[in-house]
């Protein structure tokens, strides 16, 4: 019997302005197994409505406090089984902690909320009702990120000594905000991003690779947050220093200030026995260092037996034809329906270990951290 479609709710990303609800929309309509079922898209009621019909969801809402209300009443099958939330920071929190206490599943976006406070209490709600639940760290979605994890968790290069991790862009790099630009203004905007503006934007995504990839939480950082741009109430640049778990350290660099630079993130771990390195400037291959050794690289293609079975329903076209950004959101609403057919009993392969509410919480606890650490000269600072 073939399966029933998703039923997909979305807070946020409606608007002629707005950027990544379009991205999530196409991720969640990619495989043809999930509908964009309801909306709550904007702040205002009137438009929030409007967007959704504009954008064919089947039903529109004013808001997501009534979204979530009127769906928990109808039956499975006919409420939304999960929630999207890409709303700006502020708004991540209420809709989620909302759908978990109702125990729909939620995909949100990153960072998780604008506080630690806010994401234990969010923490504890999803697990007290066992929702299924994945932080968009979109770059663990690419495949080849993927392999990484699994290679290193593997023993391929050894016990991880270190771990660099970078995310450089340019597009802060002078007063955007000014402009009245959507996505720059609440970003460096603390009461809507949180208490660091580039580190909890895309600093949450480099340190993801530490944890994610690498396998490695950090115990305590030193860190450096600054503005570089006149007048700005919160960091455009982030440095931080770590000691992991393992007694390894981390470089966690991001960056809204180095002009020509776009969102060229990547890691290089290093470990007792090789180097592993990935960039997504060059996201089809991860590269293997081994001493003495020709450099091997990996390539993507779903006929490629290197791929563990845990990876291979991420892979959707064979070599030669690349995989990208929209491929690699997907996969997280992939393993987030995977999480949810499971729970109603379908037989689906066993969906990924993404990132999920532990995850969102430890960026939290690391931004929080690293902000104290700068705001006290760079003294070392204990995450969580
Ligand atoms: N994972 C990634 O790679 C990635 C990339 C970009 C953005 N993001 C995250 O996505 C989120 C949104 O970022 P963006 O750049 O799309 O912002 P944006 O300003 O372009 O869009 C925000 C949207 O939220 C809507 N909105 C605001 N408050 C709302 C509320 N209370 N109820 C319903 N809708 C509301 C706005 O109308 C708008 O449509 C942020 O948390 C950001 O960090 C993640």
């Amino acid at each position: 019997m073939s399966q029933r479609k998703l039923r997909v709710g979305m807070v946020g990303g409606g608007g002629p302005a707005n950027f990544f609800g379009g991205p999530h929309r196409r991720a969640i309509l990619m495989d043809n197994t999930a509908e964009l079922t309801a909306g709550a898209l904007r702040s205002n009621p009137e438009e929030s409505i409007a967007s959704a019909k504009d954008l064919h969801f089947t039903r529109g809402y004013g808001d997501w406090k009534g979204m979530v209300e009127a769906e928990a009443k109808l039956a499975i099958g006919d409420r939304i089984d999960y929630v999207t939330i890409v709303t700006p920071n502020d708004a991540h929190f209420g809709p989620a902690d909302l759908a978990a206490a109702h125990g729909i599943g939620v995909l949100c976006e990153k960072p998780l909320t604008t506080t630690l406070d806010e994401a234990r209490r969010l923490q504890k709600t999803v697990e007290a009702t066992g929702t299924p639940f994945v932080v968009a760290y979109t770059y663990t979605g690419f495949p080849m990120v993927m392999l990484a994890k699994t290679l290193v968790a593997d023993g391929a290069i050894g016990e991880v000594r270190k771990v660099e991790a970078w995310y450089p862009q340019g597009w802060l790099a002078n007063n955007l905000e000014q402009s009245g630009q959507k996505q720059a203004a609440w970003r460096v905007n603390p009461l809507k991003a949180g208490a660091s503006g580039c580190g909890g934007d895309i600093g949450t995504h480099a340190y993801e690779f530490v944890r994610f990839v690498a396998g490695v939480g950090a115990t305590r950082v030193q860190a450096r947050l600054k503005s570089f741009v006149a007048g700005r109430a919160l960091d455009d640049d982030f440095t931080a220093f770590a000691e992991l778990e393992n007694g390894g350290i981390a470089t966690i660099a991001a960056s809204q200030i180095t002009i020509g630079l776009q969102n060229d993130n990547g890691f290089r771990i290093a470990g007792t026995k090789g180097t592993l390195e990935w960039s997504i400037t060059d996201h089809n291959n991860l590269k293997h260092y081994q001493g003495g050794q020709p450099l091997k690289i990996y390539r993507l293609g779903a006929e490629y037996d290197y791929f563990p079975a845990s990876i291979k329903p991420y892979i959707r076209v064979p070599s030669g034809h690349p995989e990208g950004f929209h491929e690699a959101l997907a996969n997280l609403h992939l393993t987030l329906q995977l999480t949810i057919r499971t729970k109603l009993g379908e037989q689906v392969p066993t969906p990924f270990a993404h990132p999920g509410i532990a995850d969102g919480v430890a960026g939290m606890a690391f931004i929080e951290a690293a902000v104290a650490s700068s705001k006290a000269e760079g003294e070392w600072t204990k995450v969580g």
